[in-house]
This record gives C-alpha cells, structure tokens and sequence, in this order.
C-alpha cells in the first residue's frame, strides 16, 4: 500500500476544470516532483489533497484511511503539512512565535511548543532569527520560516509549493540540504518546482501536470528525455535557461 494515493481528483471551477481524472501515488520515503507549466495546476492539486478546496470528484486515501473532504486541521492533524506559493506567515510575530503556533497542534504546554520550535529552528537555520519580526525577513527567510512552521507539526507527509521560487542560488543550496535532510528523516516529500536544476537531482520521481492532467509519471531522466513533457513545458524552460 502507498502511503499516499489520489483516485480521479477532479477540480473545477466553472467551466474550468483545474484538475482533471489525475490518479497517482506517493511511497512513504520518496521525494516525489509535481512540475508543469503556469496554470497546470500544481497549486489546485495541493489545495485540494491538503483539505483547503474540497474535490469536486476523486478520492484521496493517506495511510489506508480516506480523507477526502477533510477540513485542513483534521488533513493535518493526521500528520500531512504544506507551505504555501505566497508565502502566509503571521508578519507581526517573532519568527519563533510563527513555528510554534505549528507546534501547539501536538504540543499544547507552552514549555513543550517551545521546545520543539527552537529544534525545528536549528532544523531550518533559523535559530539565530527566532527573536526578530517575521514581516523583516528576506524573502528566502519567509519561506523557510513557513517551512518551519510546517515542520513544528510533525508531519509524515510534506507539501512544499514553490519553496525556491525567487530564492538565489547560495538560498537555494541551502534549501536543498534542508530537503534532503528531511529525507533523512523519514519525511515523504511532494514538491512543486520550477527550478529543474533542482528538482532533476533531488526527485526520485516526477509527475507532470499540465491543463489539469497527468502527462507523465516516472524517473527523472526518463522525464527529462519525455517529448510530450519537452513539448509542453521543459522545451520553454530549458530554452529560458540557456
Ligand atoms: N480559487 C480559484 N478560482 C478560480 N480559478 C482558479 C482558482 N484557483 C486556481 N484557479 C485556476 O485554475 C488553474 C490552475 O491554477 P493553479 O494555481 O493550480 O496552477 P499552477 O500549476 O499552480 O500554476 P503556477 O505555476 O503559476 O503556480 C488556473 O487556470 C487558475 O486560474
Ligand atoms: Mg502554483
């Protein structure tokens, strides 16, 4: 059984059908790549697995257990935690403040909310930040402080949308060896990218979405060498990268 599964999630919105029939699955332990073009619906796909849009058909089963529909406390109460595109971390609390307002949702006493903030801070690299105001940080420390706010939760199952976007490459090192840490920590990783110099390395596998529907589904190299994946979106990015 798959840790993670998704049966015929169908979004719409109007006549719009954002996610159409997309059927996959996630092994608990692999770092798993959601790529596509602007508008494939990356973004629908987690709202709707994460709780926040309900599905308008299809079904989403985590651990054997059926959660389609859940509200997104319940989706993350049982252990499965996003970051958003925009980032949304609360601007006029500390950084520490942030993580453990994550953290409350397993640790209710103070004392213990604190502590594991402050260890998911050193997690992240942000231990020397937890007394500043989080509307002064950079753009790389917002995402990663929401990245910490979502690993204050204890998820089994991470949700990351963009976490490198607007990052430079000295961030996005550092954003790598923080994935891949977590890896190592028995964390199972979705994440929506569209830095392929990152993602090729670091996915076990890629899924690609584009109009809402799944193109392609396997290992990164042969993703890369994909010409219905080329056509519909890494033939522009490569172009953009060269
Ligand atoms: N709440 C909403 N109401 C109406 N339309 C929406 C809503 N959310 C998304 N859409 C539409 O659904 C489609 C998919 O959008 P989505 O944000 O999921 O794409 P994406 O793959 O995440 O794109 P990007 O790479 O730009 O982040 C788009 O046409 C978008 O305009
Ligand atoms: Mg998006």
């Amino acid at each position: 059984m798959a840790l993670f599964e998704v049966n015929g999630l169908t979004k719409t919105f109007g006549g719009l059908a954002a996610n159409r029939d997309i059927t996959m699955h996630v092994e608990a332990g692999e770092i798993l790549g959601l790529i596509g073009p602007n508008g494939a619906g990356k973004t629908t796909f987690f709202n709707c697995v994460t709780g926040f849009y309900p599905p308008t058909a299809g079904s989403i089963r985590f651990q054997g257990r059926d959660i389609t529909g859940w509200p997104p406390e319940r989706v993350c109460q049982v252990g499965i935690a996003r970051t958003f595109q925009i980032v949304r971390v609360l601007k006029d609390l500390t950084v520490l403040e942030n993580v453990m307002i994550g953290a409350f949702l397993r640790h209710p006493r103070v004392p213990d909310a604190r502590r594991k903030a402050l260890d998911v801070l050193a997690l992240t690299r942000l231990a020397d930040r937890q007394g500043q105001i989080a509307r002064n940080l950079t753009i790389a420390g917002k995402k990663r402080l929401e990245l910490a706010r979502a690993l204050a939760t204890e998820p089994t199952l991470l949700f990351l949308d963009e976490a490198m976007a607007g990052l430079n490459p000295s961030e996005i090192h550092a954003a790598v060896s923080i994935v891949r840490r977590l890896r190592e920590e028995g964390i199972t990783i979705v994440m929506v990218e569209h830095v392929m110099k990152v993602v090729m390395p670091l996915a076990d596998r890629i899924v690609v979405l584009d109009s809402g529907q799944i193109i392609a589904d396997d290992v990164p190299e042969k993703i890369a060498a994909n010409e219905r994946v080329i056509e519909a979106y890494l033939g522009e990015r490569y172009r953009a990268a060269h």
